[in-house]
C-alpha cells in the first residue's frame, strides 16, 4: 500500500482525489492547500490530515509519493524538495516551465533514487492509445499527415487567475498542446522542425495556437490549440492520422452521442456525455500506473526525459511563434 499525499485541491487535485478512490493499492493520508476549505474539502472522503502549508505536512504525516497538482510554475520547487526527502513524485503536466527545471527534476529523482513520473494523461485515453496501436500493426501504413486540435474556453476557474500569467502556465502551447505533442512523440517518432502562428486575444490573453511539427521520419503534424472559445463553450479534442493506407479520425463530441444544454446565471453550457463508453477513467489509469511502478521498484511508463521532449516542443512552438521563425529542436 502506498501512502500519498497531494499538494494543491484545486481543479486537478480534485481529479486525482477521485481517481485514488478506485486505486485499492493507494491511499490518501495527507491533502495540503493554502486554502484549508478545498484541502478539506478532498480530505473528508479519504480520511486523510489536512494542511496548509508543505513544510507543516514533511514534518506531521508520513506518506511515500507526493502527488503534485500545483500551478505548473511551482512543480519544480516542490518537486525537487520532495525527492530530497526520498519521496516518489507524480507531477501534474507540464513538468515545468523551462529545460533547466525539467532537467534539475529528472536529474534529483536520479540522484535521490525515486520514481518520478509526469501526468501525460492522453496516454491512458483509449481513444488516443488504441489509435496509436492500430498505427503500430501497420493498418494505415505509414503515418504521413497527423492533425489534432485541442480547444477549450480560456480556463477562467484557477487560483489568483496564474493560467492568465504566461510567465506562470506557459500560455497554449505549453500548457494545452503539450498533451498532443507528447502522444505524436511517443506514437510517431521525434520532432525535428517546429514552425508556429498564435493570437491573443484581448480579454486574458485568450489565444489560439497553430504549430506545424516535422517529425525526423518525414511526417508533418499540423497542432492546433486554443484557450480561445467562448466562455461556456465545450471542450473538444480532435485527431486524423492519414496514413498510406488509411485513415483514422476521432472527435470527441461525435465520441459522445449525449448532448446537455443548459443555462445557468444567463450563462449559456453545453456538455457532451458518452454514458456508452463504459467505466475507464484515464486519470486513475495514469495513477495507478504509477503506484504499480513504484511498488514494483521499476521505471514509471512516462519518463521525465519524455516530458522534458514534450516541453522542448513547446517551448520551441512558443518561440516560433514569437519570432516568425521555424525553430528547430
Ligand atoms: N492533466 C490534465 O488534464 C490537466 C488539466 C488541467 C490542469 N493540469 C495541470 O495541473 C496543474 C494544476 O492545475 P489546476 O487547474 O488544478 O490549478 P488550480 O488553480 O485549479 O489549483 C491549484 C491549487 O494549488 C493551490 N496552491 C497554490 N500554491 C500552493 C502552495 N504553495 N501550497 C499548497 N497549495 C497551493 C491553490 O490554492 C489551488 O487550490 C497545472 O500544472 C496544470 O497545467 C493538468
Amino acid at each position: 500500500m502506498q501512502r500519498v499525499a497531494i499538494i494543491g485541491a484545486g481543479t486537478m487535485g480534485r481529479t486525482h482525489c477521485n481517481a485514488y478512490l478506485n486505486i485499492p493499492d493507494a491511499q490518501i493520508v495527507a491533502v495540503c492547500d493554502l486554502d484549508r476549505s478545498k484541502a478539506e474539502g478532498l480530505a473528508v472522503r479519504h480520511g486523510a490530515a489536512v494542511f496548509t502549508s508543505y513544510e507543516e505536512m514533511m514534518s506531521a504525516a508520513e506518506f511515500d509519493i507526493l502527488d503534485i497538482c500545483l500551478p505548473t510554475y511551482l512543480h519544480c520547487k516542490y518537486a525537487l524538495d520532495a525527492m530530497e526527502h526520498g519521496l516518489h513524485v507524480f507531477c501534474e503536466k507540464p513538468i515545468a516551465l523551462t529545460e533547466e527545471d525539467a532537467l534539475k527534476m529528472i536529474e534529483k529523482a536520479e540522484e535521490c533514487n525515486v520514481r518520478f513520473t509526469v501526468g501525460h494523461v492522453l496516454r491512458f485515453f483509449p481513444s488516443y492509445s488504441n489509435a496509436a496501436e492500430l498505427c503500430r500493426e501497420g493498418r494505415v501504413g505509414v503515418p504521413r499527415l497527423i492533425r489534432t486540435t485541442r480547444n477549450q474556453a480560456f480556463p477562467g476557474w484557477s487560483w489568483q487567475n496564474w493560467y492568465a500569467d504566461y510567465e506562470k502556465s506557459g500560455g497554449p502551447f505549453v500548457d494545452l498542446v503539450i498533451h498532443d505533442i507528447d502522444w505524436i512523440i511517443h506514437n510517431f517518432g521525434e520532432v525535428e522542425r517546429v514552425y508556429a502562428s498564435s493570437f491573443n486575444g484581448k480579454a486574458e490573453r485568450q489565444e489560439h495556437g497553430i504549430a506545424i511539427l516535422r517529425l525526423k521520419n518525414g511526417t508533418i503534424c499540423h497542432v492546433e490549440g486554443s484557450w480561445a472559445y467562448p466562455k461556456g463553450s465545450v471542450f473538444r479534442m480532435t485527431y486524423e492520422i492519414a496514413g498510406t493506407d488509411g485513415d483514422i479520425e476521432y472527435d470527441s463530441v461525435k465520441d459522445a452521442p449525449v448532448w446537455i444544454q443548459s443555462s445557468e446565471d444567463g450563462q449559456y453550457r453545453s456538455d457532451f456525455l458518452n454514458p456508452m463508453s463504459g467505466p475507464v477513467e484515464p486519470y486513475m489509469l495514469e495513477l495507478k500506473s504509477f503506484i504499480n511502478a513504484v511498488e514494483e521498484g521499476r521505471e514509471p511508463l512516462i519518463s521525465g526525459q519524455e516530458a522534458l521532449s514534450a516541453l522542448r516542443v513547446s517551448l520551441a512552438a512558443l518561440e516560433s511563434s514569437r519570432t516568425g521563425c521555424a525553430v528547430t529542436v
